[in-house]
């Protein structure tokens, strides 16, 4: 593209989007929109290359749009995710997961804990960032929407809007429209990846347990700075198509993991928090025995990690006959607990490659009487002792449930009346199981009821009726 032609796309990108404000603070290189993106690696610009008020510090209601700075930096919790590493609570964590004494002991410099808290990218501190940007920003927009070197000047412009998504990624832009690929951008962080690693050690060392779940993470998301209005009317299956991405995703994310701690002589073996806490934990005789007491120890219980999916997993239908045969051994052979660590390795490295091409045939939205099917057929398994369903596993179905009644009203269909009452109720054990425990940083409340299941699910059942 000429030189010419790209001032002028640039010219009329200024006027109708970006107010001059923009055009002096944006960096190099100049607002044009380059025919290809530059052999360079793109690097981090900064949040503050994102807060002219014409551009995204519009300072309007959160979520408006051209407010999205304002409302990050206002109340998104990723806008504290650098400043709570200068707590003293990140100290003593690091400490106590070092080894060391308090005081020598630097959260802020550590790059463990600066690749979630700041950017996925470990190496951060070795400069691979221009003096624009400042990781005290925290978890800021680029973590999410891509290094920006390449796109800042020209994503305002209308040519870029002609580009498809595969275009503007080939300038380190991320397209956090498509499901799949905001959640693979949420995933590093929030469920972890290689040496990003939330482990047992830093879990005891006082890090929360991560436990995440995509749907419900942009529910509770309450400061996001976008609108849920405008999802829903690019896909109205949104509310359950993000639940089933967002299912095969984060099991893809949690087996790579896995694979990673088992292939990496370096990393603890077992990796304890693999297998449900409350098998060791008792939180209420405030026991922590380093032998499961009773029955044998669960793994993969929240990551899905088991060869006993219940049958509404939208995994069910991407894994062939080997796939399942295989996640049964890997689950045998991580209830052993402590040996074939190879084996793992190479059997999580295996399955995550199944995944690869997962989401794009995903099973629409269920009728009301699948739903139903699947609860009975889960309730079955638990008549017949096949499953004994622990908080984990309960709040995975509560999660599913919610995830289409959410999509039934969305598209303002019917929903059974008692259907919203009853997962509230369901809430609210799963809740309460909490309080009772002493040690909620477990968030896997050993104390919780497992005959409760057999009670939701048969009322589910009925209101699905
Ligand atoms: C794999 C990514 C990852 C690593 C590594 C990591 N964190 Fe975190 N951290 C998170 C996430 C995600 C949360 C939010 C937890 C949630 O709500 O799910 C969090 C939460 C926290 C919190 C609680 C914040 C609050 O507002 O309550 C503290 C404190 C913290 N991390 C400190 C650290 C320190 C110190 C290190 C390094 C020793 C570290 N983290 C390493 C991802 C990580
Ligand atoms: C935790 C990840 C994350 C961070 C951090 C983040 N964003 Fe976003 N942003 C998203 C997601 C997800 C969407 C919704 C999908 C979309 O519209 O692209 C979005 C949407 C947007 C939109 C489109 C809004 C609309 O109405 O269409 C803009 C503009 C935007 N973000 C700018 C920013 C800016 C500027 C920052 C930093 C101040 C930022 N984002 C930080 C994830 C993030
Ligand atoms: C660079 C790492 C990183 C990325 C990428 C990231 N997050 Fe986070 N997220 C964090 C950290 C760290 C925290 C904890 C911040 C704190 O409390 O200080 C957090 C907190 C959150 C919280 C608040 C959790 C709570 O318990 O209050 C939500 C919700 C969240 N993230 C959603 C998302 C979503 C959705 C995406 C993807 C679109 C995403 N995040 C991408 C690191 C990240
Ligand atoms: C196989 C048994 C086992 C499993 C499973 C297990 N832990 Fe532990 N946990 C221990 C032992 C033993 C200790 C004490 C030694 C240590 O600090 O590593 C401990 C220590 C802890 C501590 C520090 C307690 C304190 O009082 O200082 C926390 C917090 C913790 N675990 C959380 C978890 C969470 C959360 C999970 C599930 C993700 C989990 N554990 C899974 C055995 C286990």
């Amino acid at each position: 593209m000429g030189r010419l032609f790209g001032l002028i796309l640039g010219l009329i990108g200024l006027s109708s989007l970006c107010s001059a404000l923009c055009s002096q603070i944006l960096p190099s290189p100049k607002p044009d929109l380059p025919s290809s993106a530059s052999s360079t690696e793109p690097y981090l610009v900064g949040a503050g290359s994102c807060s002219a008020s014409g551009c995204h510090n519009a300072n309007g209601h959160s979520g408006t749009k051209g407010s999205e700075y304002s409302t990050w930096i206002a109340s998104d919790p990723h806008a504290q995710a650098s400043s709570v590493l200068g707590s003293d609570r990140s100290q003593k964590m690091l400490a106590r997961y070092l080894g060391k004494s308090a005081n020598t002991a630097d959260p802020q410099k550590e790059p463990v804990c600066l690749s979630c808290h700041v950017f996925p990218d470990p190496t951060l501190n070795q400069g691979s960032y221009t003096g624009r940007f400042s990781a005290a920003d925290g978890v800021s927009c680029e973590a999410c929407h891509g290094k920006a070197s390449q796109w800042v000047s020209a994503h305002y412009q209308e040519s870029w809007k002609t580009l498809s998504s595969a275009e503007k990624s080939k300038f380190g832009f991320v397209d956090t429209k498509n499901l799949a690929i905001r959640t693979r951008t949420c995933v590093p962080c929030h469920v972890g990846e290689k040496e990003m690693d939330v482990n047992h050690d830093l879990i005891a060392a006082g890090h929360p347990r991560l436990r995440f779940e995509m749907g419900s993470f942009l529910a509770n998301y309450s400061s996001r700075h976008w609108r849920q209005t405008d999802e829903i009317a690019r896909d109205p299956n949104h509310s359950w198509n993000i639940w089933t991405t967002g299912q095969v995703i984060t099991t893809k994310a949690a087996l790579e993991l896995l694979s990673y701690r088992g292939n990496q002589k370096t990393k603890p073996w077992p990796e304890l928090s693999e297998y449900n806490c409350a098998a060791c934990h008792h939180s209420l005789s405030g026991f922590y025995g380093n032998l499961p007491s009773h029955g044998k120890m669960l793994f993969g219980t929240w990551s899905n990690l088991s060869g006993n999916l219940p049958a509404y997993s939208p995994l069910n239908s991407l894994w062939d006959k080997k796939a399942k045969e295989d996640l049964g051994s890997l689950t045998r052979l991580m209830v052993k607990i402590g040996s074939h660590r190879a084996e793992v390795g190479s059997l999580a490295e295996k399955l995550a490659k199944k995944l690869d091409h997962g989401t794009s045939h995903l099973a629409p939205p269920p009728s009301p009487k699948e739903v139903r099917t699947w609860i009975e057929a889960y309730e079955g398994s638990i008549k017949e002792n096949k499953i004994n369903p622990n908080w984990d596993q309960d709040t995975q179905t509560y999660i599913m449930l919610r995830a289409y009644f959410q999509h039934a009203r969305d598209l303002k269909k019917e929903v059974p009346p008692n259907l919203e009452n009853h997962l509230g109720e369901l809430q609210d054990d799963l809740t309460s199981a909490f309080q009772t425990n002493t040690n909620s940083i477990l968030h896997s409340p050993e104390n919780y009821d497992s005959k409760l299941s057999r009670k939701w699910l048969q009322k589910f059942g009925e209101d699905l009726r």
